[in-house]
């Protein structure tokens, strides 16, 4: 077999064999076939598309590329949750405390951010002191012990993604349907739970920006789990404007402990409580969607959810005093607070667009390994669909000085858009999908 031929197939439109498939990844995987070649094979596949046989035999090839997890000393039923990344989602840093406090252990490995879209790893780091790198070992240990892990992908678990991806970034192949289901799925899968809950974003501040794309993802997602006997839940949930009400990284650590309080942005602890219902009812705790609901508000109510925080926190080393006293993590020490320049209802906030101002302030990374500044970012004062009158308080920026803040001011003011007539606030979450078999 040759890499040559296999890319004319799939340039040409022809459906790749799983021989053909294994062949390519195997090559990937140990350098044997170059990185211009597999580019190459990523645009094909993107101009060209896969059926759902190829994209499931994708799947398991990139799942074959390295090591996968066996968490059956962690609990007979392990729940993941994955978001296809957005702005301002912080969900995890509130759910996985919720859902593990209901009695439900969760053991999540996350990535940092890159573009416009924050990530998991960066927002806890900005607790100080706080690893997320841990070894399998103590991922597992700290699971069974406290009921409550979070790592960093190790590069042991489907390798063949982590080169595909950092090629797909830099070669404009990222928007490709089957090559975004097999990625998430492959690191899924090779993390071991037997269920998983998939928070499909959708929207300007999201990689697939249709309903109907976001659906075709959801499907062929579910697809790929019932395939292999797991039980796959996709939500598909609103990225049109960031969700809630922070965007950096320390900051949304704060709202996501305020939620835990029980107050919060009301969209993000809704958008937390459908979630973490969703692992609930996969994992078995819970017979309907109504009783996980109670149970999570349950763990809010009487402290479980913020005491798991802290128990996580320590757990992975991080100065568990920021929990109650938020002066402890990191200050901005620039806070410019911008005031609305008209009255009338916001019709809209740019999810993509804050996202991008908050990376130019420094709380993300344009390129892979960049530093971030932890301090950073932006907290929105109002979200679409209600009316600000002029003078209000609009968002606040806090930065690492007057020129920056400036900048981000002028540009966040320019992803608004206004409406005098009353407008609907987006629905948070558009369609859920279960797996109707599996696992
Ligand atoms: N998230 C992933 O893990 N992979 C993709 O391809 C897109 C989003």
């Amino acid at each position: 077999m040759r890499a040559v031929d296999i890319i004319a197939r799939k340039r040409d439109g022809l459906a790749l064999t799983a021989e053909e498939i294994t062949f390519f990844i195997q090559g990937l995987t140990s350098g044997q076939i170059p990185d211009y070649q597999v580019a190459a094979w990523a645009m094909a596949v993107l101009l060209r598309g896969m059926t759902a046989q190829e994209t499931i035999e994708l799947t398991m090839a990139m799942v074959r590329s390295g090591a996968t997890l066996d968490l059956s000393s962690v609990a007979p039923i392990v729940v993941d949750k994955h978001s296809s990344g957005g702005v301002g989602d912080k969900t995890t840093l509130a759910v996985l405390p919720m859902v593990s406090a209901a009695g439900l252990p969760v053991v999540k490995m996350s990535g940092r951010g890159l573009g416009f879209s924050g990530g998991t790893l960066d927002k806890l780091e900005a607790i100080p002191g706080f690893n997320v790198s841990l070894s399998v070992e103590q991922l597992l240990a700290n699971a069974r012990r406290y009921g409550i892990a979070l790592s960093g992908q190790t590069p042991e678990l489907a390798p063949a993604d982590g080169k595909l991806y950092a090629l797909r970034d830099v070669t404009a192949t990222v928007p490709s349907l089957p090559l975004i289901a097999s990625s998430i799925m492959s690191k899924k899968i090779a993390g071991g739970a037997n269920a998983i809950v998939l928070d499909v974003k959708v929207g300007r501040g999201a990689f697939v920006e249709t309903l109907e794309d976001a659906h075709a993802l959801a499907q062929l997602m579910i697809r790929i789990g019932e395939g292999i006997g797991r039980r796959v839940t996709a939500v598909l949930s609103d990225m049109s404007q960031p969700l809630g009400l922070a965007v950096g990284n320390a900051l949304e650590v704060v709202e996501a402990m305020e939620t835990l309080r029980g107050g919060g942005p009301s969209d993000f602890r809704e958008h937390c409580l459908v979630i973490g219902a969703e692992m609930l009812l996969l994992g078995g705790l819970a017979s309907s969607p109504e009783e996980s609901r109670a149970k999570l508000l349950e763990t809010i109510a009487d402290g479980s959810a913020l005491d798991k925080f802290r128990t996580w926190v320590r757990a992975q080393g991080g100065d568990v005093r920021a929990v109650d006293d938020p002066s402890l993590l990191p200050h901005a020490p620039v806070v410019e607070q911008v005031p609305a320049p008209r009255s009338g209802y916001v019709a809209g906030i740019d999810a993509r667009e804050v996202g991008l101002i908050s990376v130019d302030l420094g709380a993300g990374r344009a390129r892979k390994g960049e530093p971030i500044d932890p301090a950073v970012g932006i907290v929105l004062g109002t979200k679409a669909g209600n009316w600000v009158t002029a003078g209000e308080a609009l968002f606040i920026i806090h930065a690492r000085d007057r020129a920056t803040a400036f900048a981000a001011c002028e540009r966040l003011l320019a992803a608004y858009t206004w409406s005098q007539e009353p407008v609907s606030q987006p629905p948070l979450v558009y369609e859920t999908l279960r797996s109707i078999q599996g696992g």
